[in-house]
């Protein structure tokens, strides 16, 4: 028969659908997330095992290239991306030029705006040599701006990439590095950033990465896509969330640390108060990814002696909220968010760090949502219809008239 978009034309009816609640806008083989059961997939690989087993690099290989690398390959792929994280030296002037205090989400989206008129030959969507290529810049040089702008906005000297150290220790040494002093990059963070960064990988068509493919959609080249999902990511509702969360454990504890008088005002649905990292558009269930945080969050903070008051907050407030009715009836679950930003805070990161960091680890996602869009003949320029509920046709009146 008649397949449904072609009967809605037909026809000439429109879904009214706010937040694309229940519209599917693609066909997509990356990531399959399984709401209810709380599953996760990178290209059918359980995010569990992943996590356990392979590195934030070969899971961007996953993520773009559609299967596991195979050995040499996997080589290959780390030489040419650890080969390419160094920045033209006007991007220091760049990333200067904007104020100590600006926020680096605003940095790093405007720095990967600025990509393609330092590498106008990777910009064609349709060459596959140049998509390799741009994907390959994109990952190489996200950790080196991020850097940049951790550094810009501490006032700090900005530090360049040093091969050897592999891409998640570099990009640590590049963040800290004491100016004019050796840094010795801690196992312990590498392993807890690499983790993170996969978990943080792709999550198929959440809000930023439907904004990417709907600016690719137009054919718009991959950074300027991109950069239009980092900003997407950058709302408190999205990535900015992470940051939230760490304020509101901060308020909590400043505020006498008593996480039941917070849950009541929740629940009294207090203006502006939500239990932030908590709740999901599709998981009505644990959040896979919030369970690998929960334990590496204990486990990591132990090991660098920085185990805080707020981790307990945060483990008290779950605890609450998981036999609370109000949670429960709406199934609400810890999300990702919960506890990434106690990481990154013991890592040394600022508040403000935590959703470039997001971006850093959803490029693969990004890129490989985009050059799936790119290869598919069903590809349509994005264009969402709407219910106009504006006035009838009226004629203009004189200034003087109204
Ligand atoms: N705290 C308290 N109540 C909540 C929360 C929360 N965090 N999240 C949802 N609710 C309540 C709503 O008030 C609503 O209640 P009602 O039925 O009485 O009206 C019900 O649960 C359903 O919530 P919606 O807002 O309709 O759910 P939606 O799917 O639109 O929103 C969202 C999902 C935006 C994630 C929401 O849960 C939220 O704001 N959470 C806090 C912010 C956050 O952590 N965002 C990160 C998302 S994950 C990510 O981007 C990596």
């Amino acid at each position: 028969g008649i397949g449904v978009s072609a009967l809605l034309k037909e026809t000439g009816v429109v879904t009214y659908d706010p937040g694309f609640m229940n519209t599917a806008s693609v066909e997509s083989a990356i990531t399959y997330i399984d709401g209810d059961e709380g599953v996760l997939l990178y290209r059918g690989y359980p995010i569990e095992e992943l996590a356990a087993h392979s590195s934030f690099l070969e899971v961007s290989y996953l993520l773009t290239h559609g299967e596991l690398p195979k050995h040499g390959q996997l080589e290959g792929w780390v030489e040419r991306v650890e080969r390419h994280t160094h920045l033209h030296d006007n991007f220091k002037a760049l990333i200067g030029a904007f104020p100590a205090n600006a926020h680096p989400m605003a940095v790093l989206s405007s720095a990967v705006s600025a990509l393609p008129g330092y590498y106008p030959e990777s910009v064609d969507p349709f060459d596959p040599q140049t998509v390799e290529l741009a994907t390959v810049l994109l990952l190489a040089k996200a950790p080196t701006i991020a850097a940049y702008a951790h550094r810009r906005a501490l006032g700090q000297q900005m530090i360049g990439p040093h091969r050897g150290i592999g891409y998640v220790g570099d990009f640590l040494r590049m963040a800290f590095q004491p100016n004019g002093a050796l840094y010795e990059v801690d196992p312990v963070m590498v392993k807890a950033l690499d983790l993170l960064l996969i978990l943080h990988a792709d999550h198929e068509q959440n809000c930023s990465t439907s904004t990417v493919r709907i600016v690719g959609s137009s054919h718009a080249n991959l950074y300027a896509s991109v950069s239009a999902g980092i900003n997407a990511l950058s709302g408190p509702l999205h990535g900015g969330a992470n940051e939230a969360v760490l304020r509101m454990l901060t308020e909590i504890r400043d505020s006498g640390g008593d996480a039941s008088d917070f849950m009541r005002r929740v629940k009294d649905k207090e203006a502006g108060v939500r239990l932030m990292g908590f709740g999901h558009r599709v998981y009505k269930n644990y959040d896979p990814r919030a369970a690998i945080v929960k334990k590496m969050a204990d486990e990591v903070l132990s090991k660098l002696g920085k185990r805080d008051d707020l981790l307990d907050i945060a483990m008290g407030l779950e605890d609450i909220a998981l036999n609370d009715d109000y949670f429960i009836e709406r199934k609400l679950y810890p999300n990702v968010d919960f506890y990434t930003g106690l990481l990154y805070k013991a890592m040394g990161f600022q508040t403000r760090m935590f959703t470039p960091l997001f971006a850093v680890g959803r490029m693969p996602g990004w890129i490989a949502q985009w050059r799936e869009m790119m290869k598919d003949p069903a590809t349509k320029i994005g264009r969402p219809r709407q219910v106009y509920v504006g006035p009838q046709r009226r004629s203009y009146t004189e200034l003087e008239d109204r």
